[in-house]
């Protein structure tokens, strides 16, 4: 008995001996600064050089010996990319990693509601998760300056006060996750051509005002844990390492505790990488390392870095400052207490895609109610489908986001299921694009050239729509090179392939032809007046089209607003009126400053085809009564405006009310309209209800450049209370003493 009493007490004092010794780091239940700390101490210098650059395409080293684990990234910010090899884009051929594509982000931030973004957060890091990787590549807020820019559909518009409420939920429901969101690309990214050297010019006003604050609000109310750097450069250094972005914005201003992860390639030299922020490389690839042994011991913040540190020409402060920001996002992440499993491919991610390709389509024009389209029991009605988007897979190509779906529903598949025996849904291609090689496959041939006769192909759509019923056009960009592709830029607004020419001659074969235009830009269009229905579809990804099919047939009452200016031509754009795009190869200077998208359109009063914010629904909604709680207010003080708004048609629907604040009286040349406030709602058919926003210094405010702040004039403000930003419906002023 003596004996087992003893083993016993050995036995305890063993367990709470060993349960005491676990080290600091490894104990989840402990403050992730103490961990961090604990951590970086047992660290040898290799290991800290290790895990601050890449080990493969996507990952970087852990500590093996400390079982601290690997970092696996992955874009983003559709969909969870497809596995690739070691050291390579190509796509390695798994069979477990078809993901949930989800509608693209201009589409999210069309859809106005921040419910949406938590939800396309929540199921995109779900898919992350369980894919095992903890860094997600996205979401991507570089502002809409031009429609030429080929990733602007990865981004979300030209307004910083929607794309900064929009981002804010998505970063959260992917951290939620144990994932990191990775907002990109920070910052100016916002053109192609040129990328990888363009220096921007820009003044401080139109820096802070339009260009920054959706990174501001990733990280002050998102709270997300890494950053990308951009490819450009800003007062002639590289974003990815830059003392001002990096250094003094990102991380002193705006305290950010977080990973700033170069662009793929976007890190060109060590020194800079080392003092201007930039705490992890990742995709630099030169010549040399192709058969190189060790080809990651090349990159600017491995082997020479160490070099640096063991000649005694830089300390390890900076370097300890890096180490402590991974270390940070491991505990965060992949070694954070009671992280969730995650999900993939599963039917509620499906669902969720469905729901926000629904909620962003906008219906741009709607005359007689040509939609939504009316099926009959008794009359089966032809329906022919034109053009290639309608069967085109379109959630591959366009640079990084591309992806491997489980599934893609076409808006032709979609039409087809949906009208089911009630119609007869046919095809005609009516255009098509050349071939291109496959992205990212290992061994792609370059397609054989062949000879598209457009005219051809127009003739055979055209007569067929004069023997239907009703056409549907599905057309628009699509992801090749030099269309919604990383990479490159669109050569003009127009659309590609003719298909002005075939819009034109459908409508005049047949009247009754809706057109769906998918793309990630605006594009001009000629035939507008001519043309009864028009839908922007953007790109929806696995759900595209069903929810293409449920606006169409009305089970869907469509709500999505613009989130950028439709201008009419290319010279409407500030950036082009001003003669300021792409630059010379070495700079550009955006010299329209702060007067972006509708910002110009107010100030030199052009009226677009199509203004931002506008998105019209099968029902209407009445706006009245805008009321101010107060008529005269201190700087300090907030003022509540509100609005009445009133569902006056036949259906259900949502309206997204948008409140603009106008400076009446300024010192200096402001945006006659600013975007400060939206709220979606939903009414029942004749149900009316009270919107209130409240307004405080930060809305009425500008960037003072003299003075490096924020400040706020004494005047009259008006709020304006739109349906978009061209239909202003009620307006109320109030006065700062
Ligand atoms: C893109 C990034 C992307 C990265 C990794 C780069 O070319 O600019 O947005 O996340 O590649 O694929």
């Amino acid at each position: 008995m003596k004996i087992k009493l003893t083993a016993v007490a050995v036995f305890i004092g063993i367990f709470f001996a060993s349960a005491q010794e676990k080290p600091v780091y490894l104990n989840v239940d402990k403050p992730i600064e103490e961990r961090v700390e604990d951590a970086l101490k047992r660290m040898t210098l290799e290991e800290k050089i290790a895990v601050i650059h890449a080990q493969s395409k996507f990952s970087s080293a852990g500590v093996p010996r400390l079982g601290i684990p690997e970092n696996w990234a992955t874009d983003g910010p559709h969909g969870i990319r497809a596995e690739v090899f070691w050291d390579e884009w190509n796509i390695a051929g798994w069979t477990n990693d078809s993901c949930i594509a989800f509608p693209a982000l201009t589409c999210l931030a069309a859809t106005w509601n921040t419910d949406m973004a938590a939800l396309y957060g929540k199921s995109i890091g779900e898919e992350a998760r369980y894919r095992n990787k903890n860094i997600l590549l996205g979401p991507g807020v570089n502002i809409y300056r031009t429609p030429l820019n080929g990733r602007n559909f990865e981004y979300m518009g030209e307004d910083p006060c929607l794309a900064s409420k929009m981002v804010v939920p998505y970063i959260k429901g992917v951290q939620e996750n144990g994932v990191a969101a990775c907002v990109k690309h920070f910052a100016l990214n916002n053109q192609e051509t040129d990328r990888y050297k363009v220096n921007v010019n820009i003044d401080d006003r139109a820096l802070n005002e339009i260009y920054l604050p959706a990174f501001k609000a990733a990280v002050k109310e998102g709270d997300v844990w890494a950053v990308m750097g951009a490819y450009n450069k800003y007062m002639g250094e590289q974003a990815s390492h830059n003392k001002v972005l990096l250094n003094d914005i990102l991380k002193k201003e705006w305290q950010f505790d977080g990973v700033v992860i170069s662009d793929w390639d976007g890190t060109h030299d060590t020194k800079q990488a080392i003092h201007n922020g930039l705490d992890m490389e990742f995709g630099t690839w030169r010549k040399e390392m192709e058969t190189a042994p060790k080809p990651y011991n090349l990159y600017y913040l491995a082997n020479p870095y160490y070099e640096l540190i063991k000649k005694g020409e830089v300390g390890t402060e900076e370097l300890d400052d890096k180490v402590r920001r991974v270390l940070r996002l491991v505990f965060r992440t992949n070694m954070a207490k009671d992280r969730p499993f995650g999900s993939f491919g599963s039917p509620e991610h499906s669902q969720a895609a469905r729901k926000i390709a629904e909620e962003g389509i906008v219906l741009l024009k709607n005359k007689k109610s040509t939609l939504p389209i009316s099926l009959y029991k008794k009359k089966k009605r032809n329906i022919l489908v034109v053009g290639e988007n309608a069967v085109k897979r379109l959630t591959v190509g366009g640079g990084s986001s591309s992806l491997k779906a489980k599934y893609e529903i076409s808006p032709f598949d979609g039409i087809k299921k949906r009208a089911g025996s009630l119609a007869n849904v046919t095809y005609a291609a009516g255009y098509k694009s050349p071939a291109v090689k496959e992205q990212d496959v290992r061994d792609a041939k370059e397609p054989e050239k062949e000879t598209i006769d457009l005219k051809a192909l127009r003739n055979e759509a055209v007569r067929a729509a004069q023997k239907a019923d009703m056409v549907v056009f599905v057309g628009g960009l699509n992801k090749n090179s030099g269309q919604d592709c990383e990479d490159s830029d669109r050569a003009n607004i127009t659309l590609p392939y003719e298909q002005d020419l075939l819009i034109k001659e459908l409508l005049k074969a047949n009247k009754n032809t809706v057109v769906v235009i998918i793309s990630g830009n605006a594009v001009a269009m000629p035939w507008a007046d001519d043309a009864p229905a028009i839908v922007e579809a953007w790109y929806n990804g696995s759900e595209a089209g069903n929810a293409l099919a449920g606006v169409l047939f009305g089970d869907v009452n469509p709500s999505g607003k613009l989130p950028f200016t439709f201008f009419k031509q290319l010279k409407d754009f500030s950036a082009h009126a001003m003669g300021e795009y792409p630059g010379n190869g070495t700079n550009v200077s955006y010299r329209e400053s702060v007067f972006v998208g509708y910002r110009w359109a107010n100030r030199m009063r052009i009226k677009p085809l199509f203004g931002f914010g506008h998105g019209l629904s099968y029902t209407t909604f009445k706006y009245s009564a805008a009321r101010v709680d107060k008529k005269t207010i201190s700087a300090n003080d907030s003022v509540t405006v509100s609005v009445k708004v009133k569902n006056t048609g036949y259906r259900a629907g949502q309206e997204v009310v948008q409140l603009y604040i106008n400076d009446v009286v300024s010192a200096i040349p402001r945006p006659r309209q600013e975007l400060k406030g939206f709220q979606k709602i939903y009414l029942k058919v004749g149900e009316e209800k009270t919107l209130s926003f409240v307004i405080n210094k930060d809305d009425l405010s500008y960037y003072n450049e003299k003075h490096g702040k924020w400040i706020v004039e004494r005047g009259e403000f008006e709020a304006l209370f739109g349906s978009s930003s061209e239909d202003i419906r009620e307006k109320v002023s109030f006065k700062l003493k």
